[in-house]
């Protein structure tokens, strides 16, 4: 059965109710299914079975609690870009030796911090990251495990704004330059060189960027091997893109396929670090019809959810399915949904068939990746509530902000 899942019409997630969900915990509100993530994740760990290799998930993708607690107990490594997403996979119960820690501008106080815990691996994105953490690392008087982020100059064929393998992108070192940073890590005493690391874009339904990116990496990894530089392990980063229109989702066996197949005989672990796929399809967003208004070109439903609580389609004109959670009676319509705030660009979907009347509950799907995350406070408004389905049961993992706690640390002038 499908995690989200229609009875009676009516929208389910696993077994509970998408309506009892809405009454018990209000809305705007993001629902997640434990079943879905787990299933995400076993997909990667299925796939790769037969390979030495550690899955990280992009904690950037959701970073709730209880999700990194529900891929922890999995045995998941993590993919962290931040100080705070150190102390989120910590405080998850994260083993400290399965994260790799991503970001092109990492601050002193995070890489001491990193090194002082003792994580798996740094993903160094510059010349200059790599000074520094050879620095501090010095001063701690420990080495720093290392990966260089090489930049392999492939088309995503994605969204310019998730595209980030190519060379006018800031991500990651040159192809080119690749080399010659790699010896000069090798002579740092407090650098210990662990392996190649590459992230191409997010999104891709398709595999031919992985095929390109892949080959070009394995060049420059029997380039390495040839200059006496050899990798444990090659981390390919994330990306794999789902189904949010009538695009498929990437084949994870395919995608495993292809980088299985890239290595061949060499000894290298493969490291994922895959965030949309696992977190995306097991949320949703609920959200209710505050009122229905029209004018001569066009129809409205005025939602209680906005850009604030779900930016993608506002920042990247993103499509995600809108649906009733109950089936009801009204005539269909095609209806722009929006939110609240003053801002034209504040729309979750436009042209959407809908049968709905005021006071109806619709759900925006695949909303488990890049939504509450990228949330704000923008025009006052309190973060939306996240709750998880485990089993039977329905749980708050986060609970809805309160409006007093929005400016309780704001003053007024003396
Ligand atoms: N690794 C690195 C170094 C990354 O920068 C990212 C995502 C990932 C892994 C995970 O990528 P995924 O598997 O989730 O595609 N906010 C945008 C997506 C931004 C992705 C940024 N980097 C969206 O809503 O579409």
């Amino acid at each position: 059965m499908e995690h989200f899942n229609r009875r009676k019409g009516a929208l389910y997630a696993q077994n509970y109710p998408c309506s009892e969900l809405a009454e018990e915990f209000g809305t705007p509100l993001f629902v997640y299914s434990r079943d879905a993530l787990e299933q995400g994740w076993l997909e990667f760990s299925d796939a790769l079975e037969k390979q030495p290799h550690l899955i990280c998930y992009a904690v950037k993708a959701n970073s709730n609690l209880a999700v990194l607690d529900v891929l922890a107990r999995l045995g998941s490594g993590f993919d962290i870009v931040s100080g705070g997403e150190l102390k989120r996979v910590l405080a998850a119960g994260a083993d400290p030796e399965k994260i790799v820690f991503s970001g092109v501008g990492k601050t002193v106080s995070e890489l001491t911090e990193a090194l002082e815990i003792g994580i798996r691996c740094f993903n160094v994105e510059s010349e200059a990251e790599l000074d520094r953490l050879a620095n501090i690392a010095k001063a701690l008087d420990v080495v720093a495990p290392v990966s260089l982020r090489v930049n392999p100059d492939v088309d995503a064929q994605t969204h310019p704004y998730i595209s980030t393998g190519l060379k006018e992108n800031k991500f990651g070192i040159n192809m080119l330059d690749a080399v010659s940073v790699y010896k000069r890590a090798a002579d740092m005493p407090s650098i210990d060189i662990q392996g190649m690391d590459c992230h191409i874009g997010s999104q891709l339904t398709s595999i031919e960027p992985y095929k390109d990116a892949m080959e070009r990496l394995i060049t420059l990894v029997d380039e390495l091997s040839d200059a006496g530089i050899h990798l444990k392990h090659l981390d390919v980063g994330g990306g794999q893109g789902i189904s949010y229109e009538d695009e498929s989702a990437l084949d994870i066996k395919e995608w495993a396929a292809c980088v299985i197949d890239a290595i061949g005989q060499r000894d290298l672990e493969i490291l994922v670090e895959p965030g949309r796929y696992i977190a995306g399809p097991a949320g949703i967003l609920l959200t209710r019809v505050e009122y229905l208004k029209s004018n001569e070109d066009k129809h409205f439903a005025v939602v209680d959810a906005a850009m604030n609580d779900l930016i993608r389609p506002a920042l990247y004109s993103a499509w995600q399915s809108i649906e009733a959670v109950e089936p009801g009676n009204a005539v269909e319509k095609q209806y722009d949904v929006v939110g609240p705030i003053c801002e034209s660009s504040d729309f979750l979907g436009k042209d959407r068939s809908l049968a709905i009347e005021q006071g109806d509950l619709l759900a925006v799907m695949s909303a488990g990746a890049y939504g509450f995350v990228m949330s704000s406070n923008y025009n006052t408004r309190p973060r939306a509530a996240e709750v998880m389905v485990s089993g039977d049961d329905a749980y708050v993992v986060r609970e809805r902000e309160n409006v007093e706690d929005l400016f309780a640390d704001e003053s007024l002038l003396p």
